[in-house]
């Protein structure tokens, strides 16, 4: 059985069978990651961070944090900030945060952030959106757990529905990717991962049902941008008052 026709979300909405994966794959996460952006992937969530253009004591979680690069980031940013926030719900991407230096890692999902009610001046996520149970109420837990004014930044790997760039996206990940990583990775646990990331990135919901799900959760300056290849960014802001 793949992993994304996988059995059901556990109660804290995240499967069990995703949480496995990135449990077994969680040390060759990073070595992937930098295969398959040659090296670009820790780069751009440096820049997404700085992009936030944050006071040095604004407060952070990021959601879905895996092996912490955004909380790593947003550590060296916000050096007077009093909460910078990891949450993932793999055990083992957790261990990896805190061995790579990340303060503050906690368990928790899209659908239970582990902070206070309004405490975060921004809410980050990296390639965890896919994995909402149910994009609306992964929403509304965002928006509960940001302060007035706050932001928000998602990035995500976005498969167009179709045409040339689907199938060359689908021979590079599922077709090169899943054999050639396991080699170079030396883990089957690497080829397993790319052929998930391929079923899950490729059955998400399209932009527009996700800028939707921000608007109705009552997000403000909801915007979508393709940024190059798959990768695309969500960004909104909770109102002042
Ligand atoms: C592709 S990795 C991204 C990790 C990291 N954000 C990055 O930029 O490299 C996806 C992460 O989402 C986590 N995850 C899986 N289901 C989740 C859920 N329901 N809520 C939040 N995170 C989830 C996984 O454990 C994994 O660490």
């Amino acid at each position: 059985m793949t992993v994304a026709e996988a059995s059901p979300p556990t109660a804290s909405g995240t499967d069990d069978d995703v949480l496995r994966l990135y449990d077994r794959a969680a040390t060759q996460y990073d070595l992937i990651n930098d295969l398959v952006s040659f090296g670009t992937s820790n780069w751009y969530r440096r820049r997404t961070i700085l992009s936030l253009e944050l006071p040095p004591d604004a407060t952070l979680v990021d959601v879905g944090s895996g092996t912490g690069s955004l909380a790593l980031a947003a550590q060296r940013f916000l050096p007077d900030s009093p909460a910078i926030v990891a949450v993932d719900p793999s055990a083992e991407m957790r261990r990896l945060a805190v061995k790579a230096g990340v303060r503050d890692v906690r368990p928790g999902s899209l659908d239970s952030i582990p902070v206070p009610d309004r405490s975060m001046d921004a809410v980050v996520s990296g390639y965890a959106i896919r994995y909402a149970e149910d994009l609306s109420a992964a929403f509304v837990e965002i928006r509960r757990v940001m302060r007035p004014g706050g932001q928000l930044v998602l990035l995500e790997m976005i498969v167009p529905p179709s045409g040339f760039r689907r199938k060359l996206a689908r021979f590079l990940i599922r077709g090169v990717g899943s054999r050639v990583l396991p080699v170079l990775c030396g883990s089957r646990a690497a080829g397993d991962l790319l052929r998930h990331f391929w079923n899950a990135i490729s059955s998400f919901d399209p932009p527009e049902v996700v800028t939707a799900a921000m608007v109705d959760a009552g997000f403000e300056d909801v915007e979508y941008r393709r940024v190059g290849g798959l990768l695309g960014e969500f960004r909104a802001r909770v109102s002042d008052v």
